[in-house]
């Protein structure tokens, strides 16, 4: 075993010993939706659970829908039976935490419903002792974010009333459609909040295993001096899923899978794998040097998408054991949809570092497996002693899990016992679970607390968000001006069209199987 520690995980020590943020409310706009049920109430359990917040945090639903506050909190109590990771739910933790959600029913473009919310936070702030400190959290289709950005501004609601107090905002993804669409949010959200209060979420920002990429880079020694072009062949990341549409097909008919993943998520991998060390693990350095990353790749004009994108849809396959249609026939979608499940792509990044380098990723629906990883692939031994032993040996790589198995794993050569040299790859393996114990906590369990505490390391600023999208709307464009793609063009359950693993084999390398 590799890097084998049992020393307590300094993350998880940090959450519990020094990070109790003061107590605050938290309005969800959109609050019937499915990302509160499924991801933001269970996280905000779990920290409840874990006495992580304290007693008086209060979470008040904002919606249309006339549920009421018992309504609410019965259906997220049911949410966090169904998806919190620790179940069933704690009765003792449950009362306490339930006594804190408020509902509140309002159309969020009535001046009157956000004036309404405005007398209800002082009240919890009286009773609550919640002073003045309020995240607002858009959980809406993004087309009512900047109605309600506005009328939270009309309220009065984006300044702090209190001397203690703050106002901060979370948005989903997605952020904009486009380049175009991303700078007019951010304009309209200006408007309002300042650059410090705003805080643009990526979950994939709140996974352990992808913070670890940055303590992995920048706390160990041994591998800066050849996290570079000299000794790096090139980089795959791939984020695959075996999931279909499960029912967001409508969603993604007008999102496609280079909006939905590879703006946000795959962005973020590749500028976190690729960045120079910041001078300190601060919000302001960290993105500072991400944003670099994403300015120095080199773009791909309209013309030239063809060579170094692909798009695929699935269509009818089978995926483990399981016969599932395409996702033409998923229900609600689009009979002649163009929407893409799948890109592939290959990406220069012009700096020092990386000057020719390709990094390619992948990600798409309906693959084989689950996995996220990225693994760095080393160029070869300059001198191969062992020739003819070795004829077919693979040259290291370094793969950082990032789901599922989360771990570490590196490829190197190793002579096979017996009395003639023969050489095999082994593979050395650091397992978090083997570690730190299985239970992590949730990407949003860390991404809410953290907002509570006014950290924004883990959010996206407004220039990243701008800087990917100037890379990718040329390819959308390109997309939407060709002709009609020969969709679709792989079945369910494959690694994607023939025309990705073209990509990649032209230039004599190929697709890891993860
Ligand atoms: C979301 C996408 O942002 O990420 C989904 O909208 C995708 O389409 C999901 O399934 C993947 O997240 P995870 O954490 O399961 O890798």
């Amino acid at each position: 075993m590799w890097i084998e520690t049992l020393e307590p995980s300094p993350l998880r020590e940090g959450l519990r010993l020094e990070r109790t943020p003061e107590p605050c409310v938290m309005v969800i706009f959109g609050a019937s939706g499915d990302l509160t049920r499924r991801k933001l109430m269970p996280a905000l359990y779990n920290l409840s659970r874990e006495r992580l917040i304290p007693a008086g945090f209060t979470v008040v639903g904002f919606a249309r829908r006339p549920i009421g506050t018992d309504g609410f909190r019965a259906a997220m109590l049911d949410g966090i039976n169904q998806f919190s990771r620790s179940r069933p739910v704690q009765p003792a933790v449950w009362e306490t935490f339930a006594r804190g959600i408020h509902y509140h029913q309002s159309d969020f473009s009535d001046p009157d419903g956000f004036h309404r919310l405005r007398t209800l936070l002082e009240t919890i702030d009286r009773e609550r002792g919640t002073g003045g400190r309020r995240i607002f959290y858009l959980a809406t289709p993004p087309s009512a974010y900047p109605e309600i950005v506005r009328q939270i501004g009309a309220a009065g609601l984006a300044q702090p009333s209190e001397p203690e107090g703050w106002a901060r905002i979370i948005v989903e993804k997605p952020f904009g459609r486009d380049l175009a669409t991303a700078l007019e949010l951010n304009r309209q959200i200006a408007e309002v909040f300042r650059e410090d209060q705003v805080y643009r979420i990526d979950h994939y920002l709140g996974k352990e295993t992808v913070q670890n990429i940055l303590v992995f880079r920048f706390a160990n020694g041994i591998f800066e001096p050849i996290w570079d072009r000299r000794y790096v062949d090139h980089v795959q990341i791939t984020v695959s899923e075996s999931i279909g549409m499960e029912g967001r097909a409508r969603y993604y008919d007008e999102t496609g899978a280079l909006r939905d993943m590879v703006q946000n998520h795959l962005m973020q991998l590749l500028s976190l794998v690729a960045m120079e060390p910041p001078v300190a693990f601060d919000a302001d350095a960290v993105r500072g040097e991400k944003v670099k990353v994403l300015r120095a790749i080199r773009p791909i004009p309209p013309s030239e998408v063809d060579r170094y994108v692909v798009r695929g849809q699935y269509g009818p396959g089978s995926v483990g054991a399981e016969d599932v249609p395409g996702y033409r026939e998923e229900p609600g979608a689009n009979p002649e949809s163009r929407a893409e499940t799948f890109v592939a792509m290959k990406l220069f990044i012009d700096n020092w570092r990386w000057a020719d380098t390709p990094f390619y990723l992948r990600t798409g629906k309906r693959l084989p497996r689950r996995v996220s990883e990225i693994a760095i692939q080393f160029k070869r031994a300059p001198h191969l002693l062992f020739r003819r032993a070795a004829e077919d040996l693979e040259p290291n790589v370094l793969v950082l899990r990032i789901q599922p198995n989360e771990g570490i794993s590196l490829r190197a050569a190793a002579k096979v016992p017996g009395p003639t040299i023969q050489i095999r790859s082994i593979t050395m393996d650091f397992l978090y679970g083997l570690s730190f114990g299985e239970e992590q906590p949730e990407a949003y369990e860390r991404l809410l607390l953290d907002c509570m505490l006014g950290d924004s390391t883990l959010f996206t600023r407004s220039d990243e968000v701008e800087a990917a999208w100037r890379l990718l709307t040329p390819m959308l464009e390109a997309w939407e001006d060709g002709p009609p793609p020969d969709f679709p063009n792989y079945a369910a359950g494959t690694w994607g069209p023939e025309a990705a693993h073209a990509l990649i084999e032209e230039d004599g390398r190929r697709w890891r199987r993860p």
